[in-house]
């Protein structure tokens, strides 16, 4: 068959192109590259500023009150005044602080009695509350809260009213705050209810606030959240256009013009290209205004070569600022071609990639940005230049890694259900990353019971229709692990098969269904724990030599050559890049993470790291010895040794002791007779030896070796630094089976978590000391907010001493909104009618009646009086544990009008004075909740009641 198949629907362009959104707009961070490379947290667009800082945390649940009386019911189902721990003034001053990304699952170690798929650790409900002020100076701006992802089912409260509902952990949520907000002296509460009892997968998800935060504020007219998209497209001529959609939204309450200005930006701060365009907007109407560049002829973005383009759009109404947004763009062709596999930018290019869940050792899931950035570069080290998001929505620090180094990725929604609310979850998922020149294919599942059916079909047709609506620039997929030849199946439905193992079928489909691109999307499942040399089940250890892999699985060998022999098989994904919590196949507790991973859970390479490295790295010479060089005298032992090249020499202290000539798809194995001391091997090609490796028998320990992923860390609280530690002999040669306990500490910094990569070990990760597993431990550091200087990690054993290290603190801030400082405000008071006569003590309202006393609110100007009289004053508040102990005080910022204050029947305070001024008064030790009343005298010329906060502070 012709590979110039004419453009067919199995014949997909991929696209030219996508931007990628580094300044999309979606909950998470956008991140730039600091002198050394790494990507660092900076704001997703001008005036966001971080709320990851100083929440207050409470585990468990706390069931909201039931109201019982009439009132207490009516009150608490009007907008503001949720009760409980979502209401607006909860004491949560006993809670603790945590900073976020926060996954609280990961703090406690795995138990027997929870689930097996989640890693035996226990989730539950918790409970987070933050509050913070505004400016002034920001009335009249359009305000967002964005949560990049929260384990699993949240509801969202926002100055006590519900305002999100979030129906899974993988999803961004925004709020649209701007009605509700208020400024100055106030503070606005958020409050957030976590479930993370439900499930949405079978691998470890981690529980919490777990990925970034962040208030947004922008010009009243603006582009939308997740609103822009621009989708470059190469014309037949050889150019390229970029044409620009956005949604352009004006909280005005008129029409307003508004001009729109996109710049193509190049990696040189230069704008090489320029458009703008005006519209009409209505108010609160969401309106899509279309831009577009022609005649480009960019850099293109590939694997080798990720160049990115920023896209700026400004949108400008008079009289106002501008919003200024950008994101990062990149230029290339892909598409899949259903005989010859993969093309980027018209090349041919096998996809090898790795499938990865998100988590890593001691954070859980709530992995720093530069941890993400750091695991990216693991994989392309190995050769990687594809991930699978398995098998949900990735963070977008995965996808800025991935647009920043060139590596591909297959992009997957969780839920397989075609119903409205899931299919708006898929609609979110393609409007966040449509932008991205990484994303090559959209996955709609993984392995679905429905997929040999037409019920599949049926909902694979919806949910790729909700994909071309938003996006047809890119290819749909599904990972089907069986259903693909049965007459009416979801392959049908889709562009490209993704194939989950099956790997004997791929030529009967191909002989099948020649016209159907077809991928990998999973394979492999090869069992490995790092540092092992022979398995030995009873202990849960799985050598580490790529001689064991799932009944459904292959070795790395046998599955990669399935793979790389037939054109027609685009490239594939293995089951995975890293080792992940949960999921310990092929055994149960007390084994609690998996061991199907390139490399383990810290990151640290196993055999199968090098073994795919030697298959997949062309350019290169991969040479690496396996097996550590300790063993018994006179034994023979097995030397594993990957490598790309043509013939390998083994030496043994000097001596030759063989000589092969490696086949790609079989492991080199070289039986040697042990001796303690140095073996090298040395590598050929074309007659000259190209590379060289070695490994030594240690002598007996001596010291803790400290080795940071880099010497630097930006003093902005949310870079980090993955510290690898190993012990080593007098001669600093590390000693492969150490497995020493050592104690480590932080001076100008935080540790944020360790490991060592055991799939047995019930560490929960969060301790301060770490015990090395086959030689090897991970600590994680991450800088204090506002740091300077050095950041130093001290390293203690027995018998080893101490070891430091200093990492130096770069300066760099996120911006960011502080917490408000705690108060009590008492909001809810009803206000009494004008009456002649002065009452003589608190007067009270009713439990029926909702409508004799008018509802009035502390701060906005209050009603105004018809004639002269006086009017009660009444709310009820509860009062802080602290004060219930030690007394405090009740402040009224400004009243209008003299009268009296009373607390609970008891007259505390008076105020002499008409004119509008403050008054406080003594709450005594021991109340717990008190009935607020105010007796004020009330004239036409004022407006007698509460233009100022009320609320309750600790102290006389
Ligand atoms: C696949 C599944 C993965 C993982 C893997 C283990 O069937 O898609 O999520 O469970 O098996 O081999």
């Amino acid at each position: 068959m012709s590979r110039a198949v004419s453009l067919n629907r199995r014949q997909v362009l991929v696209g030219a192109g996508g931007l990628a959104a580094v300044a999309s707009v979606a909950a998470s961070a956008v991140q730039a590259a600091s002198g050394d490379g790494t990507m660092l947290l900076i704001p997703p667009e001008p005036g966001a500023q971080s709320l990851d800082g100083m929440w207050r945390f409470h585990k468990g649940d706390i069931p909201s009150p039931r109201p019982l009386t009439h009132r207490g019911s009516y009150d608490s189902v009007k907008s503001g005044n949720a009760i409980g721990a979502a209401g607006h003034s909860f004491d949560d001053m006993d809670w603790r602080l945590v900073d976020l990304p926060h996954d609280w699952a990961i703090e406690v170690g795995p138990v027997p009695t929870e689930n097996l798929a989640q890693g035996f650790r226990a989730r539950g409900i918790g409970w987070y509350r933050r509050s913070f002020r505004l400016d002034p100076a920001q009335r009249g701006h359009y305000l967002e809260l964005q949560f990049g992802g929260i384990a699993t089912n949240a509801t969202v409260w926002f100055n006590g009213d519900v305002v999100a509902h979030n129906w899974s952990g993988y999803t961004s949520i925004y709020i649209d705050i701007t009605s509700l907000a208020v400024f100055g002296e106030d503070n606005n509460t958020i409050a957030i209810r976590v479930d993370a009892d439900t499930i949405e997968g079978w691998w470890y998800e981690g529980a919490g606030l777990y990925r970034h935060s962040w208030l947004i504020s922008r010009p009243p007219v603006h582009a939308t959240s997740d609103g822009i998209h621009a989708d470059p497209r190469r014309n037949t001529a050889g150019d390229w256009r970029l044409p620009v959609e956005v949604d352009v939204y004006s909280i005005k309450d008129a029409p307003v013009e508004a001009r729109l200005t996109l710049d193509l930006v190049d990696r040189d701060g230069k704008a090489v290209a320029t458009t703008t365009t005006a519209a009409t907007l209505a108010p609160l109407t969401p309106t899509p205004v279309r831009l577009e560049l022609d005649g480009l002829k960019p850099h293109l973005w590939s694997v080798d070569a990720p160049y990115l383009y920023q896209v700026r759009l400004t949108v400008h109404a008079d009289g106002d600022e501008a919003d200024v947004r950008t994101q990062a763009c990149g230029f290339r062709e892909a598409r899949f071609d259903a005989q010859a596999g993969f093309f980027l930018n018209s090349e041919p290019l096998k996809i090898k990639g790795v499938c990865l869940h998100q988590d890593h050792a001691g954070v859980g899931v709530a992995v720093p940005d530069a941890l993400v950035h750091w695991r990216v570069q693991q994989l392309k080290a190995l050769g990687c230049n594809a991930i699978r998001s398995a098998h949900n929505a990735p963070s977008t620090a995965l996808l800025d890694a991935c647009d920043a180094l060139g590596v591909l990725v297959l992009d997957e929604n969780r839920h397989f259900n075609a119903a409205p609310d899931y299919a708006a979850q898929l609609a979110w998922l393609i409007r966040r990353d449509r932008n991205r020149p990484s994303v090559i294919l959209w996955s709609i599942f993984n392995e679905e019971p429905s997929e040999g059916t037409a019920v599949g079909y049926e909902m694979a047709r919806r949910l790729t229709a909700v994909i071309k609506a938003l996006d047809d620039s890119r290819p749909v997929t599904a990972a089907m692990s069986s259903g693909a030849f049965t007459p009416v199946n979801v392959g049908q439905a889709v562009d490209v098969v993704g194939f989950n193992y099956q790997q004997t079928l791929y030529d009967p489909f191909h002989a099948h269904q020649p016209t159907v691109p077809v991928i990998s999307t999973e394979d492999t499942s090869a069992f490995m724990t790092r540092g092992a040399v022979t398995t030995d089940r009873a202990r849960h250890v799985l050598a580490d030599n790529d001689s064991e892999f799932a009944v459904w699985g292959a070795s790395q060998r046998r599955s990669w050559r399935e793979i790389q022999s037939r054109p027609f098989v685009a490239g594939g994904f293995v089951w995975t890049g890293f080792d992940y919590h949960g999921e310990p196949t092929p055994f149960d507790w007390p084994s609690n993470s998996s061991c199907f991973g390139l490399l383990d859970l810290c990151g640290f390479p196993k055999a199968a790291f090098y073994i795919r490295q030697a298959l997949w790295v062309e350019d290169r010479p991969i040479l690496r010895i396996l097996t550590p060089w300790s063993g018994q005298a006179r034994e023979t032992t097995q030397v594993f040794i990957a490598t790309n090249l043509e013939q390998v020499d083994l030496l043994l202290n000097g001596r030759l002791v063989g000589s092969q000539k490696p086949r790609p798809f079989d492991m080199t194995v070289f039986p040697v007779v042990y001796e303690a001391g140095h073996l090298e091997a040395r590598g050929w090609k074309g007659g000259k030896v190209v590379a060289v490796h070695s490994v030594d028998t240690p002598g007996p320990a001596r010291r803790i070796r400290l080795t940071p992923s880099r010497a630097v860390i930006r003093g902005d609280g949310h870079d980090s630094v993955p510290i690898t530690i190993e012990v080593t002999d007098g001669r600093n040669r590390p000693l492969a089976a150490a497995d020493d306990r050592i104690v480590l500490t932080v001076e100008n910094g935080r540790l944020i978590g360790g490991g060592n990569g055991d799939p047995t070990s019930l560490a929960s990760g969060n301790e301060s000391d770490v015990r090395l597993f086959n030689g090897l431990a991970q600590a994680i550091v991450q800088s204090n907010p506002d740091s300077q200087g050095q950041l130093v990690v001290t390293a203690m054993s027995w018998g080893l001493g101490t070891s430091t290290l200093s990492l130096r603190i770069e300066a760099g801030a996120v911006p960011r909104i502080s917490p408000a400082p705690a108060r009590f405000f008492i909001k809810g008071w009803r206000q009494s009618p004008l009456v002649s006569i002065r009452p003589t003590a608190p007067q009270t309202l009713a439990d029926n009646d909702m409508n004799s006393w008018a509802i009035v609110s502390p701060g906005d100007a209050p009603p105004f009086s018809a004639g002269t009289g006086y009017v009660t004053l009444v709310a009820g508040a509860g009062v802080p544990a602290a004060i219930h102990k030690t007394g405090g005080t009740i402040v009224f910022e400004r009243i209008n009008g003299a009268g009296e204050l009373w607390l609970d029947g008891h007259r505390v305070a008076t105020k002499p004075d008409a004119a509008g001024g403050p008054l406080r008064g003594v709450i005594p030790a021991g109340l717990s909740h008190m009935q607020v009343t105010l007796i004020l005298e009330a004239r036409p010329d004022l407006r007698t009641g509460l233009p100022g906060l009320v609320f309750i502070e600790a102290g006389g």
